[in-house]
This record gives C-alpha cells, structure tokens and sequence, in this order.
C-alpha cells in the first residue's frame, strides 16, 4: 500500500520523481491517482493514514512521508483477506497497530478527536490480537477494525520515538516493522513515563488491567507497561535487541531515529545521545 501511495503521487507529481524529494511533508500540488486500498495484514492502517514508509536502499535507511494527497479514496477493510497470515505475522503486525494507538495516545499533538480513537483502538488490539494470532474469526475482526481506527487517530496527530527507532532497524536488519516496533514499545513508555505518565492509566484502563484504578499514577502506569510487555510477549515477541542491533551501528541508528519525521511528536525531547542510550539498554 506505501509503494502505490508514492507511485500514485509521483504520476500526477512527476516533478517528486526522485521519491526522496517526498521525504516529511511534501508540498505536492496534485492528488495521487485514484487508488483502491486493501490491507492484508491488520497492522499498518496505511489504507486511511496520511503516511507511506519507503526504504532507501542505498542510504540504509527508512524514510517517512507526510502527505495528505496520499489518502487512497476507497478502503476495503476485510478480515477475511487476513486469514492467510501466518502467527508470526499476525504478531507482528498487531503489535505494530498497538504502538500507533499508544504512540498516537502519547503524543504531543494528541487531542480529543484521536483519543476517542486511540483509546477504542487499544481496547480493540488488547481484546483480539491473541485470539487473531489462533485465527480466530472474531480475533480477526476485532484487530481488522482496530488497527484501522488506529490509524484513523495517529493519521491526524503524528507518533514517537517507537516508531523512529524501529524504522532504523528495518532498513539496517530488515527486522519486521512490528517487531521492532513490538520491542522498543515497553522502552519508549517508560522513557516517556516522567511528562507522558499520568496518561497510561487510560491506556490500562483499556486494555482491562484489573483493579488498574484503585492504583496509584506511578503503580498504574507501570502496570500499564506490564501489560504491554505480557500482550508482546504472549504473541511471541522477542523481549530485547540483543540478537538484533551490533554495537557499531548504534550511532548512526541514533542519528536516522532523530532525524525521522516521527520523532517531533515524541511527548518527552530527546537527543540522539538519549537514543543511543535507549538502543544499549536493551542490547
Ligand atoms: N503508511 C503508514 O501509515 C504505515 C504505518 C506503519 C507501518 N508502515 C510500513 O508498512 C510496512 C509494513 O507493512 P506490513 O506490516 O503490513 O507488512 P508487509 O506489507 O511488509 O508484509 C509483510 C510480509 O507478509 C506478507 N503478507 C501480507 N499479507 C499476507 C497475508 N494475508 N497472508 C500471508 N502473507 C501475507 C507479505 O507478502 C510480506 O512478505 C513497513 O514498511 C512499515 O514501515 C506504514
Ligand atoms: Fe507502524
């Protein structure tokens, strides 16, 4: 779905012929081509967002594009076009849409309108994503809906360092995009945990962490985050980076996380020293 998205703007933009020129918020002047969506996966949203993610091969490195000539004009969301994924994918995939509603939930620009939508979609994710990984025909219908209303949120107000760190990892490992983002989620809440915090007993509260508002802000937002690393690892999830991420790439991972176009939105500023920090932590 991104490859069409930057195919269907560089045909009526031909002067974004180079796709590198789209990279953050392109200024293009036409919309892109009449463009039919079907998601196979439950995972990106990219049939509703404004985004598409391509990978520069030759700079080893994922790039964001911000563009709201992108958004394809009709979107098929099916379930049944899902069925077919293996449990690693389905994994994957699901965690990648949990990271958009918690990301989208966290971040700077978030507002009333994408909490609404965060907030149900984490509901969602939370409820389904095991039962999808069993195949489960209303496991696979709830994370259809959920990754979509997901993306209906973070489409409008941006995500985080999640999402700017695992980009890294995709273009240097080839990692799949939700489970890098599936790892770094734990991590990226509790680095967020001292300005974003008093938020994730919300975030508890919907994926049904029990007795989560009897509990104090800090004990709530840590049970939060616990259950965000049970629900990963319960799909099979990897807990660190340790068999990923060699020692002397975390510079330049650093770097290409600060620079993405995600990492504005990040609730608390960070520095590429910061991330370095953050990537080492879990090597
Ligand atoms: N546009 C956005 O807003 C947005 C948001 C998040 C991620 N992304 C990007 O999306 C990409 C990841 O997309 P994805 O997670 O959907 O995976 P994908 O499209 O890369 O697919 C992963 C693999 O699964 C296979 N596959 C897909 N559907 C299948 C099915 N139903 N049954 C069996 N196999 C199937 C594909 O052929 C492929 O080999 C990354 O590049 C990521 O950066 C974009
Ligand atoms: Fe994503």
């Amino acid at each position: 779905m991104d490859t069409s998205k930057a195919i269907g703007i560089i045909v009526n933009n031909p002067e974004f012929a180079d796709v590198r020129s789209l990279e953050g918020v392109a200024p293009t002047k036409q919309h892109a081509v009449f463009t039919i969506a079907v998601p196979t996966t439950a995972g990106t949203a990219a049939e509703v967002t404004i985004n598409y993610v391509i990978t520069d091969v030759e700079k080893k490195r994922k790039f964001v594009c911000v563009d709201v000539n992108d958004i394809p004009e009709v979107a098929v969301v099916d379930p049944e076009m899902m069925y077919s994924m293996p449990k690693p994918l389905t994994a994957a995939t699901g965690m990648d849409a949990l990271t958009h509603a918690i990301e989208g939930y966290i971040t700077k620009g978030h507002c009333t309108i994408s909490d609404m939508f965060h907030l149900e979609a984490i509901h969602l994710i939370a409820k389904n994503l095991r039962a999808a990984v069993e195949n489960d025909k209303a496991g696979r219908e709830g994370m259809a809906l959920g990754q979509y209303i997901a993306g209906m949120g973070f489409s409008n107000v941006g995500l985080g360092i999640v999402h700017s760190m695992a980009h890294g990892l995709s273009a240097l490992y080839d990692t799949p995009h939700g489970v890098a983002c599936a790892i770094l989620l734990p991590l990226g809440l509790e680095y967020n945990m001292p300005v974003a915090g008093e938020r994730y007993r919300a975030i508890g509260r919907a994926m049904e962490v029990p007795y989560i508002d009897s509990m104090n802000d800090e004990d709530a937002a840590k049970a939060t985050i616990a259950a965000v690393k049970k629900l990963g690892h319960d799909v099979g999830i990897p807990a660190d980076l340790k068999e990923i991420v060699k020692d002397e790439d975390v510079q330049f991972l650093s770097e290409s996380a600060f620079a993405d176009a995600c990492c504005p939105g990040n609730p608390r500023d960070t520095s590429v020293e910061e991330i370095a920090a953050l990537y080492r932590s879990l090597m």
